[in-house]
């Protein structure tokens, strides 16, 4: 199986929204994720797909010399198969290509499965925002991954 990474574009949606669905409690609207779409300068919505199936994706932003990951997931069936990791590496070569110099992203203090993931690729934890997440109060773990 070759994993791939691409911009996605509308057609992608549908895709993108039935993982997103089934990877999340509190998922993501279409209508977010096509604002996403249209702020083509800040921000990068990517795909990773095998041959014509979309397998994951994520939202990343460009702030200056951070860059921001918003959203990331994969399709049940194609996870622990490096999926994530294409994503992640391709986000930091963009931000490298914008000079950002720091990667960061929040994830839910209960969320262990994803946090092994980025301590794997190198994240650090650097703090705890309190009641982050407004739908049912949770704490995030703000975690971040130095691009120098
Ligand atoms: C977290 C998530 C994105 C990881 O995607 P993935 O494509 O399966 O990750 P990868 O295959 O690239 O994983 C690389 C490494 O991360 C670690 N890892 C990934 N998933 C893990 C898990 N469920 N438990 C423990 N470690 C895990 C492992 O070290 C793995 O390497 P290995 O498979 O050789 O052991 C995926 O589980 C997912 O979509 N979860 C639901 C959505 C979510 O929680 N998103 C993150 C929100 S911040």
């Amino acid at each position: 199986m070759e994993i791939k990474v691409r911009d996605a574009v509308p057609g992608d949606i549908q895709d993108i929204l039935d993982i997103e669905a089934s990877s999340f409690e509190f998922p993501w609207s279409e209508r977010m994720f096509m604002n996403q779409l249209q702020l083509r300068s800040i921000a990068a919505v990517l795909v990773a797909h095998s041959g014509n199936a979309v397998t994951g994706y994520s939202v990343v932003w460009f702030e200056g010399e951070d860059s921001h990951i918003l959203n990331i997931a994969v399709s049940s069936e194609y996870r622990r198969r490096g999926v994530a990791g294409k994503l992640v590496d391709e986000i930091i070569r963009r931000s490298r290509e914008r000079e950002c110099v720091r990667l960061y992203l929040e994830v839910r203090a209960s969320n262990l499965k994803a946090r092994d993931f980025y301590v794997g690729k190198g994240f650090r934890i650097r703090g705890i925002i309190e009641g982050y997440y407004q739908e049912n109060g949770e704490d995030a773990l703000l975690l971040e991954l130095s691009l120098i």
